[in-house]
């Protein structure tokens, strides 16, 4: 659970697709879009109390794409964060990819790193990208990690608790999402942060990715600051 001093929203960017296709353009437009949008919003959210950012960039689900969709928005995520990244420092964003980067093409996982490296002084906003991630890959390596261990005899079973199991995970060192948002007028939380949003607070809006602004990002804050979290007390 986080203290009242932070703030941590993950999002479901969803809905770049149909953004594009609703005028006459390309899917690959609506993701540049969204991209400005990424921007916009991380600009703002310290703003708005936020201290922790989690976004789903691209799912081990994606590469069913088309492999031109693929390349383009991995390449636009490097792209556009390369360019960010004065402003990112200037900001002190600190930026940390999740994900599976083993999978990664060989430049894209360099620049991750590169990225990472440069911001890792950052004491602002923590912004997590999800790239190549899934949940339940998140949830299975932890439990290999810790199998591993047992297996090595430096772990016993009986050692395992929900703050060790925390840092075999990816988001390791990240309070826990307080607020997670899916646009794109769908109602599912697709395979993200399926550990950590145990008690998150959950928004599901009919606004598509592009279209999400900093008055949105707003308005669920506000809502979630009048939402009685109890935590399964009662
Ligand atoms: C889902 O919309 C969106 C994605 C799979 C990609 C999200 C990527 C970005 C917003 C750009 C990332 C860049 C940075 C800088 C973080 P969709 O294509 O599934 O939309 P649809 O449901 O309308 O088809």
């Amino acid at each position: 659970m986080s203290t009242s001093s932070q703030l941590h929203v993950a999002i479901v960017m969803d809905g770049n697709g149909r953004w594009a296709v609703e005028r006459g353009l390309p899917r690959i437009a609506g993701h540049r879009q969204g991209a400005q949008a990424v921007h916009d919003i991380v600009a703002a959210a310290p703003g708005l109390g936020v201290t922790a950012l989690t976004i789903f960039a691209f799912s081990t689900e994606n590469w069913k794409r088309p492999p031109d969709e693929v390349s383009y928005i991995l390449q636009l995520f490097v792209s556009m964060v390369t360019k960010w990244l004065p402003e990112l420092i200037s900001q002190h964003v600190r930026v940390r990819i999740i994900g599976d980067r083993a999978a990664l093409p060989g430049d894209v996982s360099a620049s991750v790193e590169a990225i990472e490296k440069r911001t890792a002084f950052c004491d602002g906003l923590h912004l997590n990208v999800a790239l190549n991630y899934g949940g339940r890959a998140e949830i299975l390596l932890a439990a290999k990690t810790f199998a591993a261990e047992c297996a090595a005899g430096t772990a016993a079973p009986e050692d395992l608790t929900e703050d060790r199991f925390d840092s075999y995970l990816w988001l390791r060192g990240e309070v826990p999402p307080d607020i997670v948002v899916r646009t794109g007028a769908e109602s599912r939380v697709s395979n993200f942060l399926l550990w950590e949003m145990a008690y998150a607070e959950l928004f599901f809006l009919d606004v598509l990715w592009p279209d999400f602004t900093p008055a949105t990002l707003d308005m669920i804050v506000h809502k979630f600051k009048s939402r009685n979290r109890r935590f399964g007390g009662s």
